[in-house]
């Protein structure tokens, strides 16, 4: 199945409302390039105006709870996401697994609570520096995917591959690495969701992506698109990246 390529900017904790200015030059790209599905995560405080801003660009939220509401002191559920503008959402990012002590099964009632709002739910997936070398990668992301998979599939979820070792440092595995992770992640989908809806089900892979090896990751098979950090943050360096997937 033809799967169109996502490009998708995650901000983390950057950016300001004169940030903002930066989705001006990202969304240009995006339309001239139709061929590619592009969006942005700021943080919370910037979706709704970013929302506003570039009404034809997705604008997604880095997180949510899987409750609709309730005493849950500073969490946000994807409702009020919705609410705010946001079109999508990344569930189970490496630095929340690894900061906030996110569980699988917390992954996947989160990736349920997006689903159930009509929002596209990224699921992230990764192993540490440790497992690889051990010659657990497989092992980890492999459970990390039976354990966080909503039971939906189709285009509403996306499944990203970072390995955690590669955000931010500016290492990325060999192309060899990437496509046996990708490579299993599809066949896992298949078994977990079922051929067709598997079939939709868009891979990314993240980090240290940049406009400088994004045409060589994407050329890598089962490799459906990115999902990029650092190098989302502005215009200058986001633009090629969605060239590159064009
Ligand atoms: O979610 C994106 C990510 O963790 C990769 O970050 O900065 O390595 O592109 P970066």
């Amino acid at each position: 199945m033809m799967r169109k390529r996502l490009i998708v900017g995650n901000w983390k904790m950057n950016g300001s409302r004169e940030s903002l200015s930066e989705l001006d030059g990202i969304a240009a790209a995006a339309e001239a390039a139709p061929e590619v599905d592009v969006a942005i995560c700021p943080p919370f405080t910037l979706i709704e105006r970013a929302a506003a801003r570039t009404p034809a660009l997705p604008i997604g939220g880095q997180d949510c709870h899987a409750g609709e509401k309730g005493a849950f002191t500073g969490c946000i559920s994807a409702g009020m996401l919705v609410e705010a503008g946001a079109r999508i959402v990344i569930v189970g990012h490496s630095e929340r697994r690894a900061a906030q002590g996110e569980t699988d099964a917390q992954v996947k009632a989160k990736a349920e609570a997006v689903i159930a709002s009509g929002l596209t739910a990224i699921v992230c997936v990764g192993e540490t520096e440790a497992e690889r070398d051990a010659g657990e990668a497989k092992a980890r992301v492999s459970a990390q995917l039976s354990g966080s998979l909503p039971v939906a599939g189709g285009d509403v979820l996306v499944v990203a591959y970072e390995p955690r070792w590669a955000i931010g440092t500016g290492r990325t595995p060999t192309m060899e690495d990437v496509g046996a992770m990708h490579a299993m992640i599809r066949a896992m989908l298949e078994d977990l969701l079922g051929r067709e809806r598997a079939g939709a089900v868009r891979i990314l892979y993240g980090g240290s992506m940049t406009g400088a090896n994004a045409a060589d990751l994407l050329a890598v098979a089962n490799v459906d698109g990115g999902l990029i950090g650092g190098a989302s943050l502005t215009a200058a360096a986001f633009v090629p990246i969605i060239e590159a997937a064009a």
